[in-house]
């Protein structure tokens, strides 16, 4: 690191951060959370929905209220800047997706976000201006929690996906996602700008999902590299009948042939071992009724693994299986993907930069990779890219019971801070 440089990372002194911001954070991501409960007690923020929009409104007010120039995007993505002093320079950009699954955790997505923010006033507060333009970005989508697609926020922003792709996808409802848009003011012909556009780099903060540095008793984790990830909508069309006239060797019972097929998946994945995980997490049936042979089933499979090879060798021999069990049972089978994200290594400079900011903190830390996909992996693509994650206790998430304590949250927003003055603020290149 040049001199100036090192002047000015080693001059950030976190534990005014910590004992200043710390409890701000745990304050708003509670009250984030709290204004998205649901009736399990989980948070529910699904794309376009009204908790999802009063969300994205409450964090604009955070955001003007902390003097950054504040703006939509088409999409619905909502940024908050810190302008620098070089306009020239693309800007550093953190932060991750509003939008959750359905009863999910308080901390996923959310904590990238407001910890971003809290950074940016924060270091706004005390060291004004930066040299770098920074920003923070609440990502509209990510989950696919909603609508068939995910990463939506990331992908607009990062060019990979734009309105063709997504408008006429439907929710369970039949709403589609331009109509949803639409409703919330959002759109391809709506007043705000474009999502596309040139980030300088992306820094995103969130909790790990998984229970390694738990385990491991280890409070940070640099991610090395996120996943490969394929999802699928499996669709059945057998026969329906009646449930007491029809004889058990003349049926043609597409839920009887869809559940083979899930257990399949799970003998599969747990037979492949070397990290393969393969998921069947939603399901329907129809018609759906108790004295009805069902003629109808539709799930998700959601399969990943750390080579894209591997996991397209995995996914194609795992649907050839799924083929032949249609075949045997005389129910016909499509599949149709959803999602095919590759595997994506984090840039080696920007965990330098991590590491370094861990250092100045005095925390021990532990590269590792992903296994849940995040934003990041839509901007690795356009921009340098690196994640900090904070440990999940006993590794749970997707669900009420998601917890990171404040400790860990507060120190994961340290880190963060620190890597941003030392991007904002020390002038320091990245790739
Ligand atoms: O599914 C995932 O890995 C992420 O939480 N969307
Ligand atoms: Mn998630
Ligand atoms: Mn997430």
């Amino acid at each position: 690191m040049h001199e100036a440089h090192e002047q000015v990372a080693s001059s950030f002194n976190c534990h005014i951060g910590r004992q200043t911001f710390g409890p701000r954070l745990i304050e708003m991501l509670k009250e984030l959370a709290d204004m998205s409960r649901d009736e399990t007690g989980g948070v529910t923020r699904l794309l376009y929905t009204s908790p999802w929009l009063s969300a994205q409104q409450k964090l604009m007010t955070w955001m003007k209220d902390a003097g950054l120039e504040v703006f939509f995007d088409r999409a619905g993505n909502l940024t908050g800047r810190l302008q620098g002093t070089d306009p020239d320079l693309a800007p550093i950009v953190t932060g991750s997706h509003v939008d959750t699954v359905t009863s999910g955790g308080d901390y996923d997505g959310a904590l990238g976000i407001v910890a971003g923010l809290l950074a940016l006033i924060e270091l706004k507060e005390r060291y004004g201006m930066p040299i770098r333009t920074l920003e923070v970005i609440a990502l509209c989508e990510e989950e696919g929690s909603r609508f068939p697609t995910a990463y939506w926020g990331s992908g607009s922003i990062a060019g990979h996906a734009g309105w063709e792709d997504v408008a006429p996808l439907q929710d369970r409802e039949g709403i589609s996602m331009l109509e949803a848009a639409r409703d919330c003011g959002f759109g391809p012909d709506s007043s705000y700008a474009e999502p596309a556009r040139q980030l300088g780099a992306y820094l995103e903060l969130h909790i790990e999902q998984g229970s390694v540095l738990e385990r491991a008793n280890l409070p940070i984790g640099i991610v090395s590299a996120i996943v490969a990830q394929q999802r699928y909508r499996i669709q059945l069309q057998g026969e329906a009948n009646h449930a007491g006239t029809t004889p058990m060797d003349h049926r043609k019972d597409a839920l009887a042939c869809a559940a083979r097929m899930i257990l399949a998946a799970q003998a599969y994945a747990l037979e492949a071992g070397d990290g393969l995980v393969a998921t069947v997490g939603s399901i329907s049936v129809s018609p759906g009724a108790s004295n009805v042979i069902p003629g109808g089933t539709e799930f998700t499979l959601d399969i990943r693994h750390a080579e894209d090879a591997e996991l397209q060798r995995h996914s194609s021999e795992l649907l050839r299986q799924f083929a032949a069990m249609a075949q045997a049972d005389e129910v016909s089978f499509s599949s149709i993907r959803t999602l095919d994200a590759t595997s994506v290594p984090m840039s080696p400079q920007l965990m330098d930069t991590l590491t370094a900011a861990c250092c100045r903190e005095q925390l021990v830390f532990r590269v590792m990779p992903s296994g849940a996909g995040h934003d990041a992996q839509m901007f690795r693509h356009v921009c340098p890219t690196a994640m900090i994650f904070v440990p999940s206790r006993g590794g749970i998430s997707h669900s009420p019971d998601e917890y990171t304590s404040p400790e860990h949250l507060i120190l994961g927003y340290s880190v963060l801070t620190s890597a941003l003055h030392e991007l904002g603020y020390g002038g320091a290149g990245v790739e």
